[in-house]
């Protein structure tokens, strides 16, 4: 069934509204599910000036922040390291969690910041305070209302991963960045790894020769976590419920898809989606709660292990997994395979044709000290001890530093989008029997023009 434009914007409306009543559990079942939902036409509209945006200088640039849970204390504990920046507003829907945050904000020797806490929809007051950027780290349901209503109120943007899960919904943040001429940037940590960024520097270096396929993936195993009565379990678990697709996109796909300039150069064609079927979480709940746990009797459409296959317009190929409920040690997969070199991960491994023995793997450490991201050189020490290996901060140092200095963002909306919209055209896929789709060109033609990301020269 065809969505209209009235019926589009007035589910945009009622975002904050589902997203709210989400805490309730029943946002997710209130939108649509993606498979049955068709997409509406977004042809024409100019995307920011065809090229990179850039917004007026931000010598100091003043956070609200929404969502004080596990990750984004880390965000907050790293922003207060870094100049350029001052937290001055606090939303979480636990008020601990705010009062916990003004204290640690003062500690560091800066003005108490103003809390929200008055409910779900509270950030939409924190939204009008005077600040520049809202930046959230809320569970995934409020990225777009939390980010919507920051640019509507004349703010910049900034969302833990992923962007948004409904089609739709990516579209009217491009839309309304573009519109009002805001940032709107995902934070995606992965692309600021030290092994993700010595491949990317490998990879504009010419090591690899041309790029053929990479695969990238969130192989993670989140059952104890997904059923914990606290953070995620709160909320994480819901999507597990309802989606059967690629659940958490992201991680494995940004990376890779710096090396290959998507968006900047080449751009997502189509992609393909299978699910195996769901297992993990139900024999999880009936091997460790007892038989009145109501976790028992609950019902998953997510298949444990997911797989989609991404084709580019200029002919790359690549795989993307999702398998985060059955017993498995972490990996993100990362390879990237060009016609000279390949690199692989967990462990990391590289083979570079001419250089490495003849067939060999040689870890990937021996080439560190040569090919290390200039980023990873300025600011190894810096970064030390801070979340995911230190690559939290450097993504919220980089954040910083290009709003001080009127920079394009390294991610901006295009990026968050393309990675973002893996999620809900898998599972559209899934619903289809795997059947291809057009995966949605946001920058409507400029990826053909926009230049090749590049942070320190690289
Ligand atoms: N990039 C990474 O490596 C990484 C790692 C972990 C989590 N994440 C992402 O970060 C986000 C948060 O995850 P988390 O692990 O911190 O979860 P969490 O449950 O620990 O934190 C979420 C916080 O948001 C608060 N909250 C919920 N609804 C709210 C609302 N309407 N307004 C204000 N606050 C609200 C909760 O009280 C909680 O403090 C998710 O998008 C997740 O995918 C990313």
């Amino acid at each position: 069934m065809n969505e209209s434009p009235a019926e589009s914007s007035s589910r945009r409306d009622f975002l904050a509204t589902a997203a709210a009543a989400a805490l309730a559990g029943s946002a997710l079942s209130a939108c649509a599910a993606e498979g049955s939902k068709a997409v509406a036409t977004h042809a024409g509209a100019p995307a920011h000036g065809g090229g990179l945006f850039r917004a007026p200088a931000i010598p100091k640039v003043r956070i609200g922040y929404v969502g004080a849970g596990l990750q984004g204390s880390g965000h907050i504990a790293n922003l207060l390291k870094i100049p350029g920046c001052e937290i001055v507003a606090v939303c979480d829907i636990v008020p601990a969690k705010v009062e916990r945050v003004q204290k640690e904000v003062e500690a560091a020797g800066f003005k108490q910041p103003k809390g929200f806490s008055k409910g779900p929809t509270d950030y939409e007051r924190l939204c009008q305070e005077d600040l520049d950027l809202v930046y959230t780290a809320t569970p995934w349901e409020f990225h777009v209302p939390v980010m919507l209503a920051a640019m509507k109120n004349g703010k910049h943007a900034a969302t833990e991963v992923p962007m948004g899960y409904h089609t739709e919904d990516i579209w009217s943040l491009v839309e309304t960045s573009e519109k009002l001429q805001k940032h709107c940037v995902m934070m995606e940590n992965c692309c600021y790894g030290r092994t993700e960024m010595t491949i990317l520097h490998m990879v504009r270096k010419g090591v690899f020769g041309e790029l053929l396929h990479c695969e990238g993936g969130y192989l993670h195993d989140l059952r104890a976590i997904k059923f914990e009565n606290a953070n995620e379990g709160l909320w994480r678990r819901a999507h597990a419920r309802q989606r059967n697709c690629n659940l958490y996109p992201t991680h494995g796909l940004g990376p890779v898809a710096q090396c290959m300039n998507i968006n900047r150069g080449d751009r997502f064609d189509y992609l393909v989606s299978m699910s195996s079927k769901t297992r993990g979480l139900e024999l999880y709940a009936k091997e460790h709660f007892p038989d009145s746990d109501p976790r028992r009797s609950e019902k998953f459409k997510l298949g444990d292990v997911n797989v989609s296959l991404i084709r580019t317009v200029n002919g790359c190929t690549i795989y993307l997994g999702h398998n985060c409920d059955s017993a498995r040690p972490y990996s993100r997969i990362n390879t990237v395979q060009g016609t000279k070199a390949i690199a692989t991960g967990y462990p990391d491994r590289i083979y570079i044709e001419g250089v490495s023995p003849n067939d060999e793997w040689e870890p990937i450490e021996k080439y560190t000290a040569q090919w290390d991201h200039p980023l990873w050189k300025r600011e190894e020490e810096k970064s030390k001890g801070a979340g995911h290996g230190g690559m939290d901060f450097l993504e919220d140092l980089r954040l910083i530093e290009n709003l001080n200095k009127g920079e394009p963002l390294d991610q901006d909306v295009y990026d968050g989008a393309a990675w973002s919209v893996m999620g809900p055209l898998s599972e559209r896929s899934v619903a289809e029997n795997g059947r291809p789709q057009d995966v949605p060109d946001f920058t409507r033609g400029a990826w053909k023009t926009r230049p090749p990301l590049e942070i320190l020269g690289v």
